[in-house]
């Protein structure tokens, strides 16, 4: 039986794909380390030795103890996160343009019973006067209001910056001081972390995070994210979490294996390094163009340009695909009504060529 594939090359001959990181396949690697898994017996809802094994691994990786649950969204690991940090009447602070407020169709809310309150801060990063400023508005006892309860970062960020360390250790200074948990969303936690050359422990549990959603769908797995506790007092109850909510998926081998060929000899690390450089050649590249302008700076694997709509339409006509991407409310003027601002989103799989490609369809 024929395979479904989508077309590799456009109209043009090249391909062009720089809608998001969540198009691109799955890793040799990691579809080979599938196939290994797939024979044989082993038992069943992540109760296996391998599955034990691989959850391990997390300890060694981040340096501590943690305790690992397996899930098959991005969607799914922050909802289950919030909900093993809810508190009755809680409120969790995110940014303005956070996933789980944005792009998820309430599903945090839903599972936790929490109401998210957006915090503003440029770059897709929260300020963190606002941020005081808006717990100021929960305090423990406002029964009408509800209290605070959690605060969720993005890193990397939905517009393609990072928290630094010293702002990752800030928030979790404000999270202890106001005693809610910290969580972050990590749905592409290894190009922040290639990004900031740093380790793991140090961009997380060190700084005050207490759950982590560690994305690895967008970097080269095919479905597989984990929830990561630094804190055991918040997991005692997630076993139940997750199955309540349809997550504990039976053959969970496949999510372990997935990490494992993931984990392995840095796989994930090398194939996060590799997007962010893809991104670089093409801010660089954009940069030394007349015909587009970078929007604002990023250092992961999301660019964002200003172009005119002709240029962008042309590129779309010659096989580019990306999206149009909301002006930000501070950048209103500096976007004219004969341009367009667009995300162009590398990953594991780009390639120079692509990205070559897709600076001379917008030329
Ligand atoms: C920052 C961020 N968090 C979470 C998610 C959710 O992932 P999923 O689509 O697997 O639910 C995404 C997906 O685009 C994302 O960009």
């Amino acid at each position: 039986m024929a395979v479904p594939q989508l077309s590799q090359q456009s109209a043009s001959g090249k391909s062009m794909f720089f809608t998001s990181d969540n198009w691109a396949g799955a890793h040799p690697r990691i579809c080979e380390h599938l196939d290994r898994v797939a024979a044989g017996f082993s038992p069943a809802y992540g109760t296996s030795d391998f599955d034990n094994d691989v959850a391990r691994r997390f300890s060694e990786i981040f340096e501590k103890e943690v305790a690992v649950f397996f899930v098959g969204t991005g969607t799914a690991a922050n909802s289950l996160s919030l909900a093993s940090i809810q508190r009755p009447g809680g409120a969790v602070f995110c940014h303005t343009e956070a996933h789980v407020v944005e792009d998820e169709c309430g599903a945090p809310e839903f599972f936790s019973g929490m109401k998210m309150v957006p915090v503003h801060g440029p770059s897709g990063r929260m300020d963190i006067a606002e941020l005081r400023t808006a717990m100021a508005a929960f305090p423990q006892d406002a029964v009408h209001h509800g209290r605070a309860a959690a605060i969720t970062v993005t890193q990397a960020t939905e517009m393609g910056t990072v928290y630094s360390l010293d702002e990752i250790e800030a928030i979790g200074q404000i999270a202890r001081d106001g005693g809610v948990a910290l969580h972050m969303d990590g749905a592409r936690f290894a190009n922040a972390l290639a990004a900031l050359d740093t380790t793991p422990a140090e961009m997380t549990w060190r700084r005050g995070v207490d759950v982590l959603s560690f994305g690895a769908t967008k970097n080269g797995c095919w479905c597989a994210e984990a929830i990561v506790f630094f804190n055991p007092v918040f997991a005692t109850d997630m076993p139940f979490i997750r199955k309540r909510a349809a997550q504990l998926f039976s053959k969970s081998r496949f999510i372990a294996a997935q990490f494992d060929a993931y984990l392995a000899d840095d796989l994930w690390l090398k194939l996060a390094g590799h997007a962010n450089r893809m991104a670089d050649r093409l801010r660089r590249g954009l940069a030394a163009t007349s015909s587009a302008r970078l929007a604002w700076e990023t250092v992961t694997n999301e660019v964002f340009a200003i172009v005119p709509r002709v240029q962008a339409e042309a590129a779309i006509a010659k096989g580019a695909r990306f999206y149009d991407w909301p002006v930000p409310a501070a950048m209103k003027d500096q976007v004219s009504n004969t341009e367009t601002l667009i995300r162009l989103v590398t990953s594991f799989a780009t390639t120079e060529e692509q990205v070559e490609a897709l600076l001379s369809a917008l030329k």
